[in-house]
């Protein structure tokens, strides 16, 4: 049997629509309630000494939604990281943020950027926003950097191989998930991080994003110990 470890825990955090739906309320406010979820959770992963929380907070395809509901969590997130910081700091956990990050409305960028700098020295955690994510862009702007880095001779294409691909992704430096939890029932990775998960131990709980609590997050982590991996090979 192998030796457990549960270092990275990635999520992809859905429901907040029909959460809101069920109790008619706006789509926003679903949002909002998640929002406080988010909190909850940083705190639940710190608790259980998961190095890395990863959570899908926005991602490319999220911009055909309603500008309204657009406009909506780009405020959402500027607050979060207005008030978070504080309990980052306290908690010494650090921001980190992968996805197509220059495209965000500048102030979001900006106030992104300010927390991860500040936080850049925080050693007992690492909270990384998927944000303007998409697992396929991803793999794209790796492919096309080290096409750049080829093509101006600093690598011979003869070298490329996974781990000399995976320098390229958003964040090299962090481990590959050992569970991806995904709330709201759905079986479907939705373009997330699609290199990382190739061995990742999957979880899915029918409880909408807003609803996640303490017993959700430890019926995931419970599972995962449960399980053995084998990495497709034997015992
Ligand atoms: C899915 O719910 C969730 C999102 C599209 C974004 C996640 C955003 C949050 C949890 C709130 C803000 C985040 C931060 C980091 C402050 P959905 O609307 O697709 O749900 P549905 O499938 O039930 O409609």
């Amino acid at each position: 049997m192998l030796e457990k470890k549960l270092e990275h825990v990635a999520i992809i955090m859905d429901g907040n629509g029909r959460w809101a739906k069920e109790r008619g309320l706006p789509h926003l406010k679903g949002h909002r309630e998640g929002a406080e979820t988010v909190r909850r959770v940083v705190e639940m992963s710190k608790e259980y000494g998961i190095k890395y929380l990863t959570l899908y907070a926005f991602s490319t395809e999220n911009w055909k939604r309603d500008k309204e509901e657009v406009d909506g969590l780009m405020e959402l997130l500027l607050e979060f990281l207005e008030t978070q910081l504080v309990i980052l700091q306290k908690n010494n956990v650090r921001l980190k943020a992968i996805g197509r990050l220059k495209e965000l409305p500048q102030e979001v960028y900006e106030a992104l950027m300010q927390v991860i700098e500040e936080t850049a020295g925080n050693t007992d955690g690492t909270l990384v926003f998927a944000l303007n994510y998409g697992g396929r862009a991803e793999i794209v702007d790796a492919a096309r950097k080290l096409a750049e880095d080829v093509r101006a001779g600093e690598i011979n294409s003869a070298d490329i191989d996974e781990n000399l691909f995976r320098q390229y992704l958003y964040a090299p430096e962090i481990p590959d998930p050992d569970l991806m939890i995904r709330t709201s029932g759905e079986l479907r990775l939705s373009n997330f991080l699609l290199w990382e998960l190739s061995y990742s131990e999957l979880y899915v709980t029918d409880v909408y994003w807003p609803d996640f609590g303490r017993d959700d997050f430890s019926r995931a982590i419970d599972s995962y110990y449960g399980r053995d991996r084998r990495y497709g090979g034997r015992k």
